[in-house]
């Protein structure tokens, strides 16, 4: 069974999804391992709740980036972890980690990369004034989101939306398209072309989203 490790920040809202996702059977799998950088992650709470093992592991402890994340491809190996979920971890992974599980780690971002990379994806979609906006799950390489896309979901943005109100609606949608991506992948119907991700048995639909819509 595939076994994941789940890097985490914060509130951990996506890793939830993943861990319900499990027990409903949607996914097959089972989380070996939590590891967070925030000794205040109120993912730890969750990991506790459903005896998830976690760690923290803090980054101020070493001496430089490369081996903090070679410390954390260290800890994940020696559980067997297949593949790596990054669930709102707010670092970019170093080389060490990328080469011990290369295509092996999974981001979600929330806005349709590319546009929008970055620390504040929903922020800078409302100030732009985009009139669809979402999420992406995502390969990691070594940049900022930039690594091969897997699913995007898109929602519509209103001119008078608040930040918080397109995140709200935004992570609604996060958390059904992250534990979809797992899957894929634990099916193994992922495969990396390059910058293209495959997706083994997928009929492309024919839907189209404008808005705001055609008149009549
Ligand atoms: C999500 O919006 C995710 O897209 C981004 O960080 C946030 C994490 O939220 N990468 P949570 O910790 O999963 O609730």
């Amino acid at each position: 069974m595939l076994c994941l490790g789940v890097l985490a920040s914060g509130r951990g809202s996506n890793f939830q999804a993943i861990i319900d996702a499990i027990s409903t059977g949607k996914i097959k799998a089972q989380i070996r391992l939590l590891i967070v950088d925030n000794p205040a992650a109120y993912a730890i709470e969750r990991a506790k709740k459903h005896a998830i093992e976690h760690l923290y592991l803090d980054p101020s402890k070493y001496p430089n980036k490369d081996t903090y994340f070679s410390v954390i491809a260290d800890e994940l190996k020696r559980r067997n972890v297949d593949l790596v979920v990054l669930a709102g971890f707010m670092r970019i992974v170093k080389k060490p980690l990328l080469d011990a599980y290369p295509n092996k780690i999974m981001n979600i971002h929330p806005a349709l990369l590319p546009s929008f990379p970055g620390l504040h994806g929903q922020k800078d979609a409302v100030d732009y004034g985009v009139r669809i906006s979402g999420c992406t799950v995502h390969f990691v390489d070594e940049g900022i989101d930039t690594g091969p896309i897997i699913i995007q979901a898109a929602v519509v943005v209103s001119p008078d939306d608040t930040e918080e109100e397109l995140a709200k609606r935004i992570l609604t949608l996060e958390h059904k398209i992250y534990p979809e991506a797992i899957k894929l992948y634990s099916e193994g119907r992922l495969k990396v072309e390059g910058r293209k991700v495959k997706i083994l048995g997928y009929q492309l639909p024919s839907d189209t989203i404008i808005n705001p819509p055609l008149s009549q």
